[in-house]
């Protein structure tokens, strides 16, 4: 996830901004750049890669005096990682850096082209800069021209630029995606898309809301919503930097959890279209001969894939078989050319998965990865990826990348369901509008962390869980049993639940915890049977589900959705929720638990 920051000010320049961008570093990026404006010069320095790329370009620069400038770290979303698209995005006389996505860029680009502009990169961010100037023509007042062009503007962004009409001033905007501003004793000015990048610089500031923009200088800061000035609504800014990191929540997988609509958000956009999916990392041509699928992945992955099985027969009529990597590599596997080969994976490193996909481009397979991180080894070995657009995800025990990898697979299948014909318009406009649903089906509200947390102190002892579910709520049961072995060390199974009779319902008795997933859209009556099952044999129940169930100990009521995919999001959420409050009750460092590692590279 990209990353921002500003400057104006007379310290020099280039600390102050590659110092705030080495503390967003943790969100990942993949190139990074800067821009600086002193009286009527303007300058640039941009490079692919870590931080030390673009401090090496900065060796014989320096700012002595007073200077404006901004900073940003970028993580490729439309375009590939190379200097051209690293931001900062010059037009004539001005730069722009924005983390967040133009859902309209092309059609502005367009209409910007037929004027003349010329575009070097394949950013949509490039868009505003051009805007920018190009409204400026119109009537040469900055402000009006930066208020138009963001009105312009649709989609997600924060936004930073700087102008050599003005060389005094920063313009800022926010309208969905993170920006705060502050300043210091001495009036000079600091921008950060985290507050971690301001501590020990900015002393008080403001964390901007939607729909806030304006402009900063030595002067102070003006602000504006709807074309009215408004108060500053300053506050002290914390010193504790890992604090700040965490953005208040006791661990990263707590605010990883958090961010689960805003990163599903992200890795929707551009894709889902009016009445069909887009990738634009792919084409017809690769899914010619295609009629099967494969997937390989480990751990969290692996169930978002078992899970993507039940999508891809039931939507794209494409029959999927699903292996766990390490299982995969020795069973002398056969390799159909009919088969797509996909793999899954967060890191892009974990050895086994890697391994597969090697088999798979030696036989001569087409492949696909679907993961977190660009230009990782998995990313570079397959012929085509799907990015998911999670961020950096700190917590060991996957969350986020789980919830994008899931939303992925989803449109993928309907994606593959087009190229086959193989769902009604209706259907297929149905679905789209059931994808359209699911970030706010993602937000968090206090009173379904609040009742968690507190039926967690019940699930401490005991000999055992098991998660159960039916249909794409069985990998979810598994997934659900994993989080919960990952972070409390407690001994946890999933289960597909009209399997419990044929050999696990031995071990029901009341100290057997069964974490039951009863959607109300799927299998609703089955599951009960099966819950019914070991409830008469004394389980202590804890039944997730729209209904009431009379036989369950304890209940998490959950909404009522018309689709499936609706129910599964919002059922991650609780038992996500669920094994980060028992492991925080059992005392344990739920970010680092004991015997894991965030990627796997040995077999
Ligand atoms: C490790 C991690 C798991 C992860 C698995 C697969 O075991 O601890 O959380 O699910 O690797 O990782 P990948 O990066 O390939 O998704």
């Amino acid at each position: 996830m990209c990353g921002i920051v500003g400057y104006v000010g007379n310290k020099e320049i280039k600390d102050i901004l590659i110092d705030g961008l080495t503390e967003l570093e943790y969100r990942g990026y993949d190139s990074a750049g800067i821009a600086t404006l002193q009286e009527n010069n303007i300058r640039h320095f941009k490079s692919i890669g870590k931080l030390v790329n673009l401090q090496d370009k900065l060796k014989n620069y320096s700012s002595d005096g007073f200077v404006v400038g901004i900073g940003h770290t970028r993580w490729a979303t439309h375009g590939k990682p190379t200097e051209l698209n690293a931001h900062p995005h010059l037009g004539e006389y001005s730069y722009v850096v924005h983390n967040g996505i133009i859902e309209n860029y092309q059609e502005i680009k367009k209409s910007l082209e037929q004027k003349g502009v010329n575009f070097v990169s394949q950013t949509d961010t490039e868009v505003i800069v051009h805007l920018f100037e190009d409204f400026y023509k119109d009537n040469n007042d900055e402000f009006k021209a930066f208020e138009k062009t963001l009105n312009a503007l649709k989609g997600a962004f924060a936004v930073l630029l700087i102008s050599k009409i003005d060389n005094q001033k920063i313009f800022f905007a926010k309208h969905g995606s993170p920006l705060i501003v502050g300043d210091d004793e001495n009036g000079e000015i600091y921008f950060g898309s985290s507050d971690s990048a301001m501590i020990g610089k900015a002393k008080e500031v403001i964390y901007l809301e939607d729909g806030e923009y304006g402009y900063a200088s030595l002067d102070g800061i003006k602000l504006f919503k709807k074309s009215k000035s408004k108060k500053l609504h300053k506050k002290t800014l914390t010193q504790d930097k890992i604090y700040a990191q965490k953005d208040g929540f006791r661990f990263f997988m707590e605010k990883e959890i958090y961010e689960q609509s805003e990163v599903v958000n992200d890795s929707m956009m551009g894709r889902v279209l009016d009445e069909q999916i887009d990738f634009e990392e792919l084409d017809k041509n690769f899914f010619k001969g295609i009629n099967e699928i494969q997937i390989c992945a480990c751990g969290t992955s692996y169930h978002s894939a078992l899970a993507s099985s039940y999508l891809f027969e039931r939507l794209a009529k494409m029959q999927t078989s699903v292996e766990i990597a390490s299982e995969f590599r020795y069973k002398q596997p056969l390799m159909k050319k009919n088969r797509l080969f996909v793999v899954i994976s967060q890191s892009g490193e974990t050895a086994d998965t890697l391994e597969t996909l090697k088999m798979a481009k030696k036989a001569g397979m087409k492949t696909l990865a679907i993961c977190n991180v660009d230009n990782s080894s998995i990313v570079r070995t397959a012929d085509k990826t799907i990015l998911l657009r999670a961020g950096i995800e700190k917590g060991v025990a996957s969350t986020k990348a789980f919830a994008t990898q899931m939303m992925v697979l989803w449109m993928l299948s309907l994606y593959i369901a087009k190229l086959k014909n193989s769902l009604k318009r209706k259907k297929m406009v149905k679905e789209l509008q059931s994808i359209r649903e699911i970030p706010s089906i993602l937000k968090i509200t206090d009173k379904l962390h609040e009742k968690i947390k507190r039926l967690s102190k019940r699930y401490l002892h005991g000999h055992g869980f098991f998660f159960i579910g039916r249909d794409i709520f069985f990998p979810l049961a598994l997934e659900g049993a994993l989080k919960l072995k990952e972070i409390s060390y407690l001994h946890a199974e999933g289960y597909p639940a009209g399997e419990m009779k044929h050999g696990p319902i031995a071990l029901a008795d009341s100290e057997l915890f069964t974490i039951a997933l009863m959607p109300k859209s799927l299998l609703y009556e089955k599951t009960k049977s099966n819950v019914e099952e070991l409830s008469a044999r004394d389980s202590t129940i804890l039944a997730v589900s729209p209904e009431e169930f009379e036989l369950a100990d304890d209940f998490i009521k959950t909404n009522h959705s018309a689709h499936p995919m609706g129910e599964f999001f919002e059922m991650m959420i609780v038992v996500q929720l669920l094994s980060l409050e028992i492991a925080i009750r059992m005392g344990n460092d739920v970010d680092m638990p004991r015997n894991l590692a965030k990627s796997v590279t040995v077999e």
